[in-house]
């Protein structure tokens, strides 16, 4: 009888170790990612949990902000990560509705950044509504709080949208895999237990070995028993094979997905071009040297005689001791131009600009497209371009990036004749009218030919 009980203590002792571990989990993983946020909102006073959907901030973000801030670094604007804890709420989305304004009227903590900032005004947002700026600041956090992406090997990227996986599939993988131990390890106690109970009937102690295996302190004789024992164990070794497969497998199916991946992607250019020289500091549109953006499909690459506008006389002798700069002569070069005579030669070349973004042929995409009718900035799919010295590839140009942008953006069909022509087409189906291909536009040149 003795045996039984002992046997059946065993058994709700596993059970409620078991259950209690089930439990305890979420828990735990909840506080290890929530023990982050307390200790920061302890750390501040005007700590404010941004209420906002971050998904929607993000987009709002990298089409509005990324020109000039960055989460971790400085760019033009401090690093965003944290501004959370370091105003309030209501002070953030007046600032970022207009901050100019709130400088002006001698608010102390706007008039102070903006002095630290070497009196950079930061552009108004005053299309915001306040949910916009509640999403932004809910992104701000969600990624901030991520900690600096670090790419040894590349430039540093800001995070982008495909950043790899979520901590959710990383937490539910240690969760499967420790309930899959529990349960291995209860079964293994609960199919001990009935082996004692009917093994060792008579004998009132519950050990698991026999006394022969024993030395006279009751530890086992052979050190490597448990050792032997755990590898005899064929459930055990099953799943640490399984785990084996398991991590090995995910990471080679992330791998897998990231394969023809260039993010970050950024060759060496046969002239070094800074765009953060020409279209920042020295604030050359875009359109001055990627015009065909706006027209057509292409962004394309201005030709050497763009350049020439300025460097027939912008020639950097400055820095070259008198000389003309190495880099720009690589300009006359191509041209065959001699900056004494001033005159063109008949031996021209093209600069052999190696291209960055480059989508498989199989896929079509047009500028004009998303720029010009859909009026998405530059640097929502490019990145900060203004800051780069050397450009990189910023977003990873996977389907599923284009995708995402899709679902989430909104198509303004205001005064676009294209969306009034769909208009009037689904008009006329709904009154029952013929409606031609004409109609759908069937007689514009772009949709036969390239
Ligand atoms: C034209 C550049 C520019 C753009 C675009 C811009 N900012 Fe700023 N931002 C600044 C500068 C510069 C400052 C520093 C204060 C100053 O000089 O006015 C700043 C400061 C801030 C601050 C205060 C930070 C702190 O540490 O106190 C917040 C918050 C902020 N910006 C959010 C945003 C958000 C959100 C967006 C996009 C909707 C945005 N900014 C777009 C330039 C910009
Ligand atoms: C003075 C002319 C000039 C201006 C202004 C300029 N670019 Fe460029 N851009 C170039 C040249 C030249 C290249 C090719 C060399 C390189 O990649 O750096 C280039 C390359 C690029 C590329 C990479 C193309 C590829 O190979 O995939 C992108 C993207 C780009 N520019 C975007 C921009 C954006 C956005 C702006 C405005 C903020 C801008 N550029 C302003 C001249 C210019
Ligand atoms: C609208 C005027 C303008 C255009 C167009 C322009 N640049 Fe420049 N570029 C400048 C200015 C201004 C500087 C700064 C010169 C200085 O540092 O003294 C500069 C600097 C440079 C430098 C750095 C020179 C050095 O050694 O410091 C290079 C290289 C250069 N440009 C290449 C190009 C190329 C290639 C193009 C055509 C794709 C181009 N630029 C088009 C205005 C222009
Ligand atoms: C909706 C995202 C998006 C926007 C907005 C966008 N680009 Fe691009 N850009 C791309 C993609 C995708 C490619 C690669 C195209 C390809 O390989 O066919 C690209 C390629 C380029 C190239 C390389 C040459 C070419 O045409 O393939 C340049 C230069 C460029 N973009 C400049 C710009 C400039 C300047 C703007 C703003 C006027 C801009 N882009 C806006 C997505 C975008
Ligand atoms: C930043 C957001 C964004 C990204 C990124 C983006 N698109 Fe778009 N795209 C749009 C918007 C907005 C429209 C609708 C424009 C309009 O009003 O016609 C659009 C329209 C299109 C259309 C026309 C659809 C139709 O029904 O006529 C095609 C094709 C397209 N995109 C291809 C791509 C491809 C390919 C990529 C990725 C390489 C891409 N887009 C990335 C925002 C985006
Ligand atoms: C419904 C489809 C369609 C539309 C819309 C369309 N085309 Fe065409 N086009 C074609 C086809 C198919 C050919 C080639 C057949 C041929 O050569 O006879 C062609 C041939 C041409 C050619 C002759 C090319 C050559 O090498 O001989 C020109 C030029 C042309 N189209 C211009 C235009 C212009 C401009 C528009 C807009 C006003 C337009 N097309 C609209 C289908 C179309």
């Amino acid at each position: 009888m003795r045996n039984f009980s002992s046997g059946f203590k065993n058994l709700v002792k596993s059970i409620t170790l078991f259950t209690f571990f089930i439990f305890s989990l979420p828990t735990l993983v909840c506080a290890q990612t929530t023990a982050v946020d307390t200790s920061k909102a302890a750390a501040s006073t005007v700590a404010t949990a941004p209420s906002g959907d971050a998904a929607a901030g993000e987009a709002l973000f990298k089409a509005n902000c990324t020109s000039c801030h960055a989460l971790n670094k400085r760019v033009l604007g401090p690093a965003l990560a944290g501004v959370n804890n370091r105003h309030n709420e209501a002070w953030l989305i007046k600032w970022i509705k207009n901050s100019p304004a709130m400088v002006a009227s001698g608010d102390k903590e706007a008039v102070k950044i903006y002095e630290e900032y070497n009196k950079a005004a930061m552009t108004p947002f005053p299309q915001f509504s306040d949910d916009d700026v509640k999403n932004i600041l809910a992104y701000i956090k969600v990624e901030g709080d991520k900690g600096p992406v670090d790419k040894t090997d590349g430039p540093k990227l800001p995070p982008s949208a495909d950043a790899g996986y979520s901590n959710y599939m990383i937490f539910g993988l240690i969760a499967v895999v420790i309930v899959a131990f529990l349960v291995i390890l209860l079964l293994n106690k609960v199919i001990g237990t009935l082996e004692r109970l009917l093994l060792k009937r008579d004998n009132a102690g519950i050990t698991l070995l026999e006394d022969e295996q024993l030395d006279e302190n009751h530890q086992p004789k052979d050190k490597l028993y448990i050792a032997r024992k755990l590898v005899k164990n064929k459930k055990l070794v099953f799943f640490v094979v399984l785990c084996g497969v398991l991590t090995l497998g995910s990471f080679g199916w992330m791998d897998l997905w990231n394969t023809g991946v260039q993010t970050g992607y950024q060759p060496v250019q046969p002239i070094k071009f800074s765009h953060q020289l020409h279209a920042g500091t020295n604030q050359i549109k875009c359109q001055y040297c990627h015009s065909s953006a706006w027209k057509s499909k292409h962004a394309s690459i201005p030709s050497a005689n763009v350049c020439m506008n300025c460097h027939k006389y912008v020639q950097a002798t400055e820095k070259y001791n008198g000389e003309i700069s190495p880099e720009i002569k690589k300009i006359y070069a191509a041209l065959d131009y001699n900056p004494e005579t001033q005159k063109y030669g008949e031996n021209t070349r093209p600069i052999e600009w190696i291209r960055i973004h480059n989508l498989p042929d199989l896929a079509y995409f047009n500028h004009s497209q998303h720029v010009k009718v859909a009026g998405i900035e530059c640097e929502k799919c490019h990145g900060p371009i203004k800051e780069m010295a050397e450009v990189y590839q910023y977003s990873p140009l996977t389907m599923k990036w284009c995708i995402n942008c899709h679902r989430v953006t909104e198509v303004n069909s205001k005064g676009n004749a294209y969306y009034d022509k769909v208009l009037a087409a689904h008009e006329k189906i709904k009154k029952g009218e013929k409606v031609t291909a004409a109609v759908l536009g069937g007689l514009e040149c772009g949709k036969c030919h390239y």
